[in-house]
Parts: C-alpha cells; sequence; structure tokens
C-alpha cells in the first residue's frame, strides 16, 4: 500500500490544497494530510479546527485521513509508515523553500522522496495568509476556499 502524507499549516485550508489532493490522490493508496500543531506560532485555527476543516472539505475524497504532527516531519513520516512527502508548488519563487525543506527530510530519513505537485494556474496566487488578509478587509473569497472554510473564517474575521 503506497502511503503519502501531505504536511503543512493549513491555516486554513485553501482550494488550491484541494486541488493537489484530488491530483496525487490517484497516484497513491492513501495520502494523510498532516496539519503541523506548531507551539511557537499563533495560527487563526487550533489544530483541532484545522484538521475539523480539512475533514468537512475532503468529503467527496476516498482515502484521505487527517491528522495532527509536532516535532519532526520524518518522524511523523516513519510513524505512518509513509513512502513520500507531498508538497505544491505555484511559483519559481516556491522552490528554493521546498527544495530545501526536501533535501533536509531527505538526510534525516533517506527511504523518504518528496513529491512535487504544479498547482492549478486558478491557484497560483492563492495562500492562506491571503485568504486570511482578504476576508479581515471584508474580501469575498468564496471562490478561493470550501465553504466551510469560508464560514470559518467569517466566524473569526468576518
Ligand atoms: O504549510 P507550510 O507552513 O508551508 O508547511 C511547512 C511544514 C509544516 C511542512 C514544515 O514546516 C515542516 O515540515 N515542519 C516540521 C519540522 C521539520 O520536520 N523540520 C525539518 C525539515 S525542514
Amino acid at each position: 500500500m503506497k502511503v503519502a502524507v501531505y504536511p503543512g499549516s493549513f491555516d486554513p485550508v485553501t482550494n488550491g490544497h484541494i486541488d493537489i489532493l484530488e491530483k496525487t490522490i490517484k497516484i497513491f493508496d492513501k495520502i494523510i494530510v498532516a496539519v503541523i500543531h506548531n507551539v511557537y506560532k499563533q495560527p487563526l485555527f487550533t489544530p483541532e479546527e484545522r484538521v475539523e476543516l480539512i475533514k468537512e472539505s475532503t468529503q467527496h475524497l476516498k482515502n484521505i485521513e487527517v491528522g495532527c504532527f509536532s516535532g519532526l516531519l520524518v518522524d511523523y513520516i516513519k510513524e505512518k509508515k509513509a513512502c513520500a512527502i507531498i508538497r505544491g508548488l505555484r511559483t519559481v519563487t516556491d522552490f528554493e523553500y521546498e527544495m530545501q525543506m526536501a533535501m533536509m527530510n531527505k538526510e534525516l530519513f533517506p527511504e523518504v522522496d518528496t513529491v512535487f505537485v504544479m498547482s492549478n494556474s486558478k491557484y497560483i496566487f492563492v495562500s492562506s495568509s491571503a485568504v486570511k488578509e482578504a476576508v479581515l478587509l471584508g474580501g469575498d473569497v468564496s471562490t478561493l476556499v470550501p465553504e466551510a472554510v469560508r464560514r470559518g473564517l467569517e466566524r473569526k474575521l468576518g
């Protein structure tokens, strides 16, 4: 069984993330979406809320599991017996950071590879932080995030 982990902050999940999942679930048998619980960061949504929003937004997809992790990503990969890390790439500016992270993870755990997937051009400009800023300033983000997330953002920032 080919299991991949799709890690991220997902604060909150966007249609760009869902697009990456829709593409990669055709390649792997199971994908575990791993929400980072970073004690040094102040996210808008708690890890539990982010997990719940991802679950609600991926109901149309089979073989997706959603969980939380803290500490090293490669330790979570080992625990879940995954063979790959999935990351989305929007523009070349993502590449440098992503390449460094992929190489670091490979160094820490040589058995794992990172699979990069190009974002759909519709979502190249979409990021969780841009979405939060838009909502805070009264913008409509209904084409950029799943409906459950739009409601969650309204509750927190609207
Ligand atoms: O959505 P993000 O914020 O770009 O995700 C970044 C994430 C969570 C994938 C990355 O920060 C991470 O893997 N953190 C875990 C700590 C770790 O394993 N560091 C070593 C590899 S650089």
